[in-house]
Order: C-alpha cells, then sequence, then structure tokens
C-alpha cells in the first residue's frame, strides 16, 4: 500500500482479520517477518516509523490521574513544542472534540468515549506527519462521533492518516478505503 501526506485511509474488515496488526506495523510497534514499511520525509526516509507516528490506540492510554488538558498538551510539548504553544494548541482541540467543561478533570473521571475523544485531540495537535487510530469512533454516539470525524480528517490534511473502523459512515468519508480479509489488502 502507498500513501501520500493528505490521504485518509479507512482500514476495514472482519474481527481478527488483523487491522490492528496493520497499524501495528505501519508504526514500527511490530516488525514485519517480510515486506518493508518505510517513509519518506523531507529529510530523507525512514525505516523504523515509531518516532514519526501519533497513536488513538484500542486501549484508550492516558495518564488517568493527570487533566484532560495536561494529557492532550503533554504529546505536542514532549515532541518540542513549547508549554504555552502546546497548552494554547490543547485547548482548541479539546474544545472540537467536545471535552471543554472537562478540561480540568482527571481523565479517570471521564467516561470511556470521553477518554478516547482526549486521546483523539492529543493526537490532532501532533505535528508527527503519521496518525494511525484503531477504532478511534468505536465508543462514540452518532453525533459525537460525526464531530470527532471532523476533527481527525481535518487534522488529515497535512498528514497521511489512517482510520481502522467498523463504523461505514467513518470510511465513506476517508479518501480512500482498504480492506482486510483473508490475509490480504483490496
Ligand atoms: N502479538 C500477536 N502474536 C500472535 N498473534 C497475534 C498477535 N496479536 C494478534 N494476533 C492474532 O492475529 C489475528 C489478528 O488480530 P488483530 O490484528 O488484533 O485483528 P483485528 O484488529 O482485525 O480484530 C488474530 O487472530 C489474533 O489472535
Ligand atoms: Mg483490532
Amino acid at each position: 500500500m502507498d500513501v501520500s501526506a493528505g490521504e485518509s485511509v479507512a482500514v476495514v474488515g472482519p474481527s481478527g482479520s488483523g487491522k490492528t496488526t496493520f497499524l501495528a506495523l505501519l508504526g514500527g510497534l511490530l516488525q514485519p517477518l517480510a515486506g518493508r514499511i518505510h517513509l519518506e520525509t523531507p529529510h530523507g526516509t525512514v525505516n523504523r516509523t515509531a518516532a514519526h507516528v501519533s497513536w488513538v490506540l484500542q486501549t484508550v492510554n492516558v495518564l488517568s490521574d493527570r487533566s484532560v488538558l495536561d494529557n492532550v498538551a503533554l504529546g505536542a510539548f514532549s515532541d518540542g513544542l513549547d508549554r504555552t504553544t502546546a497548552n494554547d494548541h490543547a485547548v482548541r482541540a479539546i474544545d472540537r472534540v467536545g471535552l471543554g467543561e472537562m478540561s480540568s478533570w482527571p481523565v479517570r473521571t471521564l467516561s470511556g468515549g470521553e477518554a478516547q475523544r482526549a486521546a483523539i485531540a492529543r493526537a490532532v495537535i501532533s505535528e508527527r506527519p503519521v496518525l494511525l487510530a484503531d477504532e478511534p469512533t468505536g465508543q462514540l454516539d452518532e453525533h459525537t462521533s460525526r464531530h470527532v470525524v471532523d476533527t481527525l480528517l481535518r487534522s488529515a490534511e497535512d498528514k497521511i492518516t489512517v482510520i481502522v473502523t467498523h463504523d461505514n459512515s467513518v470510511a465513506a468519508r476517508c479518501s480512500r478505503v482498504v480492506r482486510l480479509s483473508g490475509r490480504r489488502l483490496s
């Protein structure tokens, strides 16, 4: 599969078909036994992609005792943005995913879907060139899902975005849909 910056790719397929494994390969969390995964950046070609990827994992990974704002700002801050700019970006992304009122709350007090939205806000403000999301709307109602996908796709304008989804309405909004089944992408 070849993907260019600005493309958003939906990966669909039955449970157990390997969608999460495929993302883990793209993101450098697993190494392929065969084949090659590489990323062309303005600075050259890289084979180890992990440092270039922001994730929205299926198992939402957050610092549960820290606030929503801290969690969202932390990604950008640890990538080298100054604290004020990281916070500014975080505040805007938190608003866009509808968590504005909960910004100062510890993430452990949020519902699963709200924590998932915090993870999405963190990923969209990342300046890393690749965004990989595993079922990012799996815990969201239809209305919230639409908003969150708006936010994800807006950030996709200058990134490579790959979204695993079971939701046809999410897949339909991506610029491309690939199906994983029988160990083949089509
Ligand atoms: N680390 C692993 N080692 C070996 N097999 C795995 C591993 N992770 C997942 N699998 C297997 O690979 C298949 C695809 O899993 P997964 O990628 O999680 O599917 P999906 O996300 O499409 O539901 C499953 O049969 C699963 O049991
Ligand atoms: Mg999966």
